[in-house]
């Protein structure tokens, strides 16, 4: 590519050009949020996706985000930054492993996280996101066998004080913060309120006044009289934060290492230079196997029906 080009402005050119909208998680770059045309979380990228008019959605975020998309809309052009753009939940958790898996558990309601492939998503009565979750099983009666993230879970468990079969898989980047040093840092910020992605272990939820996806905490911080927030999630979601409620207090929750492992490495594979080729290019293509859709986007459209009445006003998004 050409060193001199501004990708910035080479982006909003290709994006009128090869009539595309980008849609980004919070998770991203900054400067890829502020290209976008809608930051969301899961279930509001999920849903932003169906109402485009653009013939090419550019999605930048991991690639189960944009699978979800072309799932719901295979007529639309989905590219990716990307390809590679995994998710560890997402990984761990492959869809014949959870095909033989499921064989010991006759009967039950197969609930699983939109972090996962579309094979698995074929292979799951419904899909719910870390906004709709509780919502979405409130509506589910026993036995209910979730999948892929156990922190998810377990707090859910705690929440509607249920049970159900879980599969052990965890998210690399909430994992890794530390109980001990968020009560250090608890000590010397008594002003700052706790709030976490349900991702997150037991450990650290316990601490948090609030639990939400990346949108509820976002919505969470702009609304709440509180001046100064630790922040247990990934630190791409700041940048929104920083923005919508300018002059707060925003701390991340320490990991256990001295790192950046509260960064998502999966995330982070895409880039403004990646984002331009891939709409100079229209490619990579994301493209899911037809009968893999069908099946998988019964439990995505069951989803969005359950969660019709749930109203989520995006802060931070332009459309
Ligand atoms: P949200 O749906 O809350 O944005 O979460 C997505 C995700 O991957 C969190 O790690
Ligand atoms: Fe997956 Fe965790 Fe990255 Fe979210 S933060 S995309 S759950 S690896």
């Amino acid at each position: 590519m050409d060193e001199r080009l501004d990708l910035e402005v080479e982006i909003r050119r290709l994006k009128k050009e090869q009539n595309a909208v980008i849609l980004a998680h919070y998770y991203q770059e900054s400067e890829i949020q502020d290209l976008a045309d809608f930051v969301g979380d899961s279930l509001e990228l999920a849903r932003r996706g169906t109402q485009a008019t653009e013939q090419v959605i550019a999605f930048a975020g991991v690639h189960f985000m944009a699978e979800t998309s072309k799932i719901l809309t295979p007529e639309k052009t989905v590219v990716v930054p990307d390809l590679d753009a995994g998710c560890s939940l997402a990984d761990g958790c492959p869809a014949p492993l959870f095909e033989e898996w499921l064989k010991k558990y006759p009967g039950h309601t197969v609930v699983s996280y939109i972090n996962c492939s579309a094979g698995v998503k074929a292979l799951s009565d419904v899909i719910v996101t870390s906004s709709s979750a509780e919502v979405i099983l409130r509506q589910i009666p026993d036995p209910v066998v979730f999948a892929p993230d156990r922190n998810l879970a377990a707090w859910l468990e705690k929440k509607l004080n249920r049970k159900f079969v879980v599969w052990p898989g965890t998210c690399v980047v909430h994992e890794t913060f530390s109980e001990k040093k968020l009560i250090d840092l608890m000590t010397r910020h008594p002003e700052a309120e706790v709030i976490a992605h349900p991702e997150c272990e037991e450990a650290i939820l316990r601490h948090a006044a609030v639990v939400a996806s990346t949108s509820g905490l976002l919505r969470h911080v702009t609304t709440s009289p509180r001046q100064a927030f630790i922040v247990a999630t990934e630190e791409g979601i700041l940048h929104q934060m920083h923005r919508a409620a300018p002059g707060k207090t925003l701390i991340p929750a320490p990991p256990v290492a001295d790192c950046s492992c509260n960064t998502c490495p999966h995330m982070k594979r895409n880039t403004l230079e990646k984002l331009t080729l891939c709409l100079r290019d229209l490619a990579p293509v994301l493209e899911v196997p037809e009968a893999v859709r069908v099946k998988a986007k019964k439990a995505i459209d069951r989803m969005l029906e359950m969660t019709a009445g749930l109203v989520l006003t995006p802060v931070g998004s332009r459309s």
